[in-house]
């Protein structure tokens, strides 16, 4: 007997590459025919051995059928003909297997666009799990005012289906000179028909409109379960269909500990919960790290350019609003970046909004390091580098794990950020449950440069 495919790892890999959604779905019905074929080989072996068979592990249940709005705009996601040059689709800055953030073939830590001279300010970001992104607004708990929500590392788009029409005009993206250069090449595309048949016959005779409609294909698109599959070990350990290995208890636990790590503080997460809402390991607040500069992006070769994030460049600094204390100025969140969600973050190729560093490893070490090793990350004078004196204030210091003593050292010890890389493995999407009987699949180490 001869499987048609060979291993669960093959399927995985399936999986986690394809973001189509009629690809997914073929992938899972290859997965189901691999799971029941090893199921099959098994029983042959194990008949013979007379065992008793444990029952397949379940399938995660089918996705529903894509609508017509999500097949344009998944057609549009990956057309690559939309760019200027041609050879720039979104999918090239945002691909599954890169953790849905992608630099396209850059390893300065942000993307190179469709000229291949034009490099970006900021690194990409993942638009996977984007659906649950909050406008943008402020919000007071405990005394505390955080700036939440909004697209972009500086919240300045309130819907996907504004954000995605952005990249297209671009210069450091797609390039396009105008929203009519865009909606030209899709009313000659293979798939026009379809924008027809969903918004009538005459919808690129008027071009703002059409352009408005890119984006609402978009976004229905970016809300699909291929974008928010919660298919991870971390969701089938929640869902108790799954044990975490000793590396990963130990690291989800540190990651728990309001103490020391600290991280579920921001990065918010319930293994308790099987509410997908809970389990999203971002709570969408703004903070100012202290992330290092990163020298190589060509608009920092000027000393005196500062990326302030919510205070701008790429935006106008935001009201704010009457829930904010008087006490609270808009300078305070100069500096500040939007949190990302940590899902898949393991398969990214940098991290940060600077993409400053290029592996999973240095950016627990920052983490661990920041206070106690300051010259490591900021050069010689050991002060943060990537913002004007006025705002280094700004800088988070009053809470775990960023309120720690330069002279206690190191957060963590080796073993510990192990354990926290480990763990951070098992929010990659896409993960099988083995076969009964079958080794587990291996998940691939860290190494340096490569994640
Ligand atoms: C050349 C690379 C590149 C291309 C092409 C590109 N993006 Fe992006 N994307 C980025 C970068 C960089 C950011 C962060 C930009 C910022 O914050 O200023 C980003 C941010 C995003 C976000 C925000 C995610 C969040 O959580 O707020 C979404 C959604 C997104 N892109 C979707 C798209 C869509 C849709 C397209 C195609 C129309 C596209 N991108 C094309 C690089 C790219
Ligand atoms: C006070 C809130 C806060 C805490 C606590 C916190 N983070 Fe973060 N984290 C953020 C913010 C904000 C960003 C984005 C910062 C930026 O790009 O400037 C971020 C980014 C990251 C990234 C990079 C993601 C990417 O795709 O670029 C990783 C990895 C990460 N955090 C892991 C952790 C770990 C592990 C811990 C615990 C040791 C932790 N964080 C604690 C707020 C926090």
């Amino acid at each position: 007997m001869r499987c048609p495919y060979r291993s669960t790892a093959e399927s995985r890999e399936n999986i986690v590459q394809n973001i189509s959604i009629s690809r997914r779905l073929i992938a899972r019905a290859r997965l189901v025919a691999a799971v029941a074929c090893t199921a099959t080989l098994l029983s042959v072996s194990l008949a013979a051995a007379a065992a008793p068979l444990a029952p397949p592990p379940p399938a995660p249940p089918a996705p529903p059928a894509p609508t017509r709005l999500q097949i344009i705009g998944e057609q549009l996601f990956n057309d690559a003909n939309l760019s200027e040059p041609r050879g720039t689709a979104c999918i090239h800055c945002h691909r599954a297997a890169t953790g849905f953030a992608d630099n396209h073939g850059s390893r300065l830590g942000v993307p190179i666009g469709s000229q291949p001279t034009a490099l970006g300010l900021r690194n990409a970001m993942s638009n996977a799990y984007g659906a649950f992104v909050p406008t943008f607004q402020f919000r007071v708990v405990g005394g505390d005012t955080d700036a939440i929500g909004g697209h972009f590392w500086d919240g300045r788009a309130d819907t996907a289906a504004l954000q995605a029409l952005g990249p297209f005009l671009s210069a450091r993206e797609m390039n396009n000179p105008n929203a009519a250069a865009v909606v030209r090449k899709v009313a000659a595309s293979p798939y026009a028909p379809l924008l027809k048949a969903e918004f009538g016959a005459r919808i690129f005779d008027t071009p703002d409109l059409a352009f408005q409609k890119l984006g609402v294909a978009i976004a229905a698109f970016e809300a699909t379960p291929a974008l928010q599959s919660f298919s991870s070990k971390y969701d089938r350990f929640v869902a108790g269909d799954v044990a975490f290995d000793g590396n990963e208890r130990r690291g989800m636990a540190l990651f728990m500990d309001t103490q020391r790590a600290n991280c579920i503080a921001c990065h918010v997460m319930n293994p308790a919960s099987r509410r997908p809402a809970d389990n999203l390991f971002t709570d969408f607040a703004y903070y100012a790290e202290g992330i290092p500069r990163n020298k190589v992006i060509p608009d920092n070769a000027n000393p005196g350019f500062f990326d302030l994030g919510l205070c701008g460049p790429n935006r106008q600094r935001p009201a704010l609003t009457p829930v904010v204390p008087v006490t609270v100025t808009i300078e305070q969140f100069c500096g500040a970046f939007r949190m990302v969600s940590l899902r898949n973050v393991a398969l990214r190729q940098a991290f940060m909004h600077n993409g400053f560093f290029k592996n999973l490893r240095e950016v627990i070490d920052f983490y661990s390091t920041r206070n106690s090793d300051p010259k490591r990350w900021y050069g010689p004078a050991g002060v943060p580098n990537d913002l004007p004196a006025a705002y280094v204030a700004n800088i988070i210091r009053d809470k775990a794990p960023f309120n720690r003593p330069a002279a206690a050292g190191p957060l963590f010890s080796p073993a510990e950020t192990d354990d926290m890389l480990a763990f951070l493995r098992t929010l990659n999407d896409g993960f099988v449950i083995p076969a009964p009987g079958v080794p587990p699949v291996p998940v691939a180490p860290i190494v340096q440069g490569r994640k």
